[in-house]
C-alpha cells in the first residue's frame, strides 16, 4: 500500500517540477537502431540522476507535523506526526536490456529496481472526535525486492506535419520478488504489528499476483499516456 502512494506522489512531482527539463537535447536518428538503444539507456540514466538531484533518492524527512482542527478542537482535531522518514533505491534503475527495431516499430525493454526500502523512525496519528481520542503509532521498515518491468512499446513514426514519434500501444509485465516488512503498529494501545507485517509481506504480494493481468493492463494504459505526453513536450520544443 505504502509503495503505491510513494510512487504516485513521486510521478506527479516529477511532472510538476518538470524534472525532464534538465535533459540534454540530443538528436536521435530514428533509423539507427544501436544509437536509439543507447539513447533510451541515457534517458533512463538521466531520469535516475534527476530523481537524485530533486532529492527523491535518498528521500528523507526529519520531522513533519500536519494538524487539522475545527475552531473547537474537542469536536474534531487530527494530528499526524512523522519523524525520520527515509526511502532508498527508487532511482537505482537497472537496464537489463533495451532492443529497438525500426522495422517492427517496436521497443523491447527489461528494467528493474533491485531494492527499494522505506522506513519511518516514528509516525503517529492522533484524532479527537467529540472528546474521544484515537491514536495510532508506527515505526519500522519495509523493503520491496526486485520490481521488474519487461515489455514492449509499439510506436508510430508520423511524417505529417513534421517527423514525430508517438506510442501506439504498450505491453508491460510487472513482477516483484517479495516484500520484507518489519514494522511496529499500535492502534489504541493494541499491537497490530504481526498482522501488519503479514499483510505487507504475504497479502500484498499475493494480491499483486492475483491481479497481475489487471495491473499490467493499467501499466500499459498509463505508460502510453505518460510517454506520449513526454514525447509531445519534447517534440514541440
Ligand atoms: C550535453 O551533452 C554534451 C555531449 O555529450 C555535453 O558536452 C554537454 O555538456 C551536455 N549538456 C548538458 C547541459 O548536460
Ligand atoms: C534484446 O536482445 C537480446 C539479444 O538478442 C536478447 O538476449 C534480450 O532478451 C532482448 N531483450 C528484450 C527485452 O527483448
Ligand atoms: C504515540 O503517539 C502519540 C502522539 O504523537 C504520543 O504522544 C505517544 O507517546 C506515542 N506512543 C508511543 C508508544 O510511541
Ligand atoms: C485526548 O487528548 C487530549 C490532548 O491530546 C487530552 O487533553 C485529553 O485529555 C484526552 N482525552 C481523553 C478522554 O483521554
Amino acid at each position: 500500500m505504502k509503495l503505491i502512494v510513494v510512487i504516485t506522489i513521486f510521478v506527479i512531482s516529477v511532472t510538476v517540477n518538470d524534472a525532464f527539463r534538465a535533459y540534454n537535447e540530443t538528436e536521435v536518428a530514428l533509423n539507427d537502431e544501436r544509437a536509439m538503444g543507447g539513447y533510451i539507456k541515457n534517458v533512463i540514466a538521466d531520469m535516475a540522476q534527476s530523481m537524485k538531484e530533486a532529492g527523491y533518492d535518498p528521500f528523507y524527512i526529519e520531522r513533519q507535523e500536519y494538524i487539522y482542527q475545527l475552531p473547537v478542537p474537542v469536536i474534531f482535531k487530527h494530528v499526524i506526526l512523522i519523524e525520520q522518514l527515509l526511502s532508498n533505491g527508487i532511482s537505482n534503475i537497472v537496464v537489463n536490456s533495451v532492443n529497438y527495431s525500426i522495422l517492427a516499430s517496436r521497443l523491447s525493454f527489461d528494467i528493474e529496481l533491485p531494492l527499494v526500502d522505506m522506513g519511518v523512525g516514528s509516525g503517529s496519528v492522533e484524532t479527537t472526535v467529540f472528546g474521544r481520542n484515537f491514536t495510532m503509532n508506527s515505526s519500522g521498515k519495509v523493503a520491496v525486492q526486485r520490481m521488474r518491468f519487461v515489455g514492449q512499446i509499439r510506436f508510430i513514426v508520423n511524417l505529417i506535419p513534421k517527423i514525430s514519434v508517438s506510442v501506439r500501444s504498450s505491453d508491460i509485465a510487472f513482477t516483484m520478488d517479495g516484500i520484507e516488512s518489519d514494522v511496529k503498529l499500535v492502534v489504541q494501545n493494541e499491537d497490530y504489528s504481526d498482522k501488519m507485517n503479514e499483510f505487507l509481506s504475504t497479502t500484498v504480494p499475493t494480491t499483486f499476483k492475483e491481479y497481475r493481468s489487471e495491473i499490467n493492463e493499467l501499466l500499459g494504459i498509463l505508460s502510453v499516456e505518460y510517454i506520449n505526453s513526454y514525447l509531445q513536450a519534447q517534440q514541440n520544443n
